[in-house]
């Protein structure tokens, strides 16, 4: 494997605090489970110097980072908007870093390891997927557990939804339309 400077400054994940869970739709670990798969994968990149193996990996982050985060739009975003308080503001600045990572998966879509900027796209995209994630699991799980939300119902709505997206589980034609809204009014009464 031959040295490179380019790479992304990425040091290897550390252990997953709910591994040892085998099964779960609870939403906060759901969406911990598709972060750490997505640090996992970037760290997989750091350590790649195979354009073909490289091309592959990104191939799998654009796919990964698309799925999580349209399922978090349609599904985890509203209810929590709906749901928690004083959630506008970190909701509004999740959307918009949403909108720069999918602008970046976009380019790199259409890009080849050997073009000259694949590899600078790669870890800027990565250092604003990691920035994002720390954001949510700090900030926006926190108004998740204060707003008392049906946790086991939205992560299911959320795997749902990435299920639908593959094409493996047809869902309703209505409910994607109506999931955020009926989530939220599980919201339980203080
Ligand atoms: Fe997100
Ligand atoms: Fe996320």
């Amino acid at each position: 494997m031959k040295t490179s400077t380019t790479k992304p400054p990425m040091a290897k994940p550390k252990k997953d605090f709910v591994a040892d869970v085998e099964v779960t739709t609870d939403l906060l670990q759901v969406l911990h489970k598709d972060h750490k798969n997505v640090s996992e994968l970037f760290f997989q990149f750091s350590q790649e110097d195979d354009d073909k193996e490289k091309k592959a990996i990104v191939t799998r982050i654009i796919k990964e980072l698309t799925l999580h985060a349209k399922a978090e739009e349609d599904v985890v975003y509203p209810a929590v908007r709906d749901g928690a308080d004083d959630a506008e503001d970190i909701m509004d600045e999740a959307d918009t870093e949403h909108h720069v990572v999918k602008f970046l998966l976009a380019e790199l879509s259409d890009m080849s390891p050997k073009d000259e900027y694949f590899d600078a796209k790669v870890t800027v995209l990565c250092e604003l997927v990691k920035h994002h994630v720390e954001e949510e699991e700090k900030e926006m799980f926190d108004k998740i557990k204060d707003a008392d939300l049906d946790l086991e119902a939205l992560g299911q709505e959320f795997l749902d939804h990435k299920e639908e997206a593959l094409g493996k589980k047809p869902l309703p034609k209505d409910k994607l339309a109506v999931v955020g809204s009926r989530v939220a009014a599980k919201k339980k009464t203080a």
